[in-house]
């Protein structure tokens, strides 16, 4: 049954219904539906609109019907109500009859659904923020495995400078790091209640709404009914968190693809994170990383949707806003997934130290050790940049590296070239000199891991 037929003298068409209803997806949000429907019902005692006998009856009627979805969800989606709040009512009519009509005095679908999906966003931050959490660890863990592992650092995907693996890794926990406290920011700023708002002007009975609120776990109620109801910020900033922390992902995937490949071979992927080619015998491919990489497409598509969506409706609830689900439902779940692949690929990761290490050590990568060199020895940035460019030149000519040219050759092109060059250039010098807060130095990766390990043990 329709929760709205009583002005209507014909039903809807069988394609309006099909394009109107929302409960192939919005069953999802099922228990959060039954768990505000409980308070809901707790509010109508205290303002004497149910009983004390009829409150305790359908509160026993929806914990049955919680359990019931629990064990089934899915049967919920076929049920062919409109929405997951037209199946909530109806399942409690059959259960309670006539007084399961009761519980929708003073609410509006429009303050339940922004009710329902503020809970089901605050659990799915919640998973998000353990697996965010789990992730870190992995990658901490690496860290300290090859602390002394030395990689080729790169810009322009050129040859830098050499920096430590972990330094690497600990550049990823940085991110991470801001995706778990934009998460936790964006919680903070939704979880408010809006449940008591109506359909936009408030609701007609006096109900306490800030015990309401604490009563389901928010912070508080919200403060204006009409925002209560049409604000969906919170969707926006979750996708935005998402499509954030999966650049992140992403960027971390194609360094590994890239490490991986043939070409580099700095590591090997775990067969467990890898498939094979149906043509090709010998390939091993990096799969979960390159889905990772896909799917940050996919979840900035749901962010954009979404703003596209909000940008114009007029206050306060529309239609359009059942929109706001699809996307959602699909980003955080394959957010939560990729933050889990993730870890997996980390955790399986064999790093080659011979074969970092001698790539570190070619392309010249100490070129700027070089022209400090000079610097020590009174010669200004600027002209020494130039000197080492010359010298960096002459070694390509003669198919060398810095360390291999003579003294002769360097004192060629500056007299101010002595012996004591050569320890400069010496690849842990290079690493050693970077003392200086988030440097590559071992002090200085060592102190980042300390600090990771000694916050995870706080959380
Ligand atoms: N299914 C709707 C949504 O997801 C909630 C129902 C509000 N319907 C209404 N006619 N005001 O937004």
């Amino acid at each position: 049954m329709a929760l709205w037929g009583g002005r209507f003298s014909t039903g809807p068409d069988e394609a309006f219904k099909q394009f109107n209803d929302s409960l192939p997806f919005d069953y999802q949000l099922a228990e959060q539906d039954i768990i505000g429907s409980v308070a809901w019902a707790g509010a109508l005692e205290q303002v004497n609109v149910l009983s004390s006998d009829e409150h305790t009856k359908l509160v026993a009627a929806l914990n049955e019907l919680l359990e019931e979805v629990k064990a089934d969800p899915q049967a919920v989606a076929t049920s062919g109500a409109e929405d997951i709040h037209s199946h909530v009512e109806a399942a409690l009519i059959e259960k309670v009859g006539d007084l399961a009509k009761k519980l929708h005095t003073g609410r509006s679908r429009n303050d339940q659904v922004a009710t329902d999906f503020r809970l089901w966003c605050r659990d799915t931050a919640d998973h998000l923020l353990g697996a965010i959490a789990a992730l870190k660890a992995e990658i901490v863990a690496l860290a300290e495995r090859e602390l002394g592992t030395i990689l080729p650092g790169y810009t322009h995907l050129q040859r830098a400078q050499p920096v430590l693996f972990s330094h690497w890794c600990m550049a990823y926990v940085e991110m991470l790091e801001r995706d778990e406290s934009r998460l936790q920011d964006a919680k903070a700023r939704f979880n408010f209640c809006p449940l008591g708002s109506g359909a936009l002007a408030g609701t007609a009975y006096p109900i306490d709404r800030q015990a309401l609120a604490q009563g389901l776990g928010f912070t508080g109620a919200t403060k204006n009914s009409l925002d209560g109801v049409s604000d969906r910020d919170f969707v926006v900033e979750l996708l935005s968190c998402a499509s954030i922390s999966m650049i992140h992902l992403s960027r971390m995937s194609e360094d590994l693809i890239f490490y991986n490949s043939g070409e580099a071979g700095f590591i090997e992927l775990a067969d467990n994170v890898t498939s094979g080619s149906s043509l090709m015998p010998q390939k091993k491919n990096p799969d979960a990383l390159e889905l990772i990489r896909g799917k940050t497409g996919r979840v900035f598509g749901a962010f954009s949707a979404m703003m596209m969506t909000l940008k114009a409706l007029p206050l306060a609830y529309n239609k359009d806003m059942q929109e706001d689900k699809e996307g959602l439902f699909d980003a955080m779940p394959t957010w939560l997934a990729c933050i889990h692949m993730a870890q997996a690929c980390i955790k399986g990761v064999k790093v080659n130290g011979d074969k970092t290490l001698a790539a570190a050590k070619g392309g010249h990568a100490n070129a700027t050790e070089l022209a400090d060199y000079l610097v020590a020895k009174g010669v200004p940035f600027r002209e020494g940049h130039h000197i080492v460019g010359v010298l960096v030149q002459l070694a390509i000519s003669e198919g060398k590296t810095l360390e291999e040219l003579s003294l002769e050759q360097y004192k060629s092109v500056n007299d101010v070239f002595e012996d004591d060059v050569y320890p400069v250039l010496e690849i842990d010098a290079c690493i050693k000199a970077r003392q200086a807060l988030g440097g590559t130095s071992i002090e200085q990766v060592t102190k980042a891991v300390k600090e990771a390990k000694k916050k995870q043990q706080i959380t």
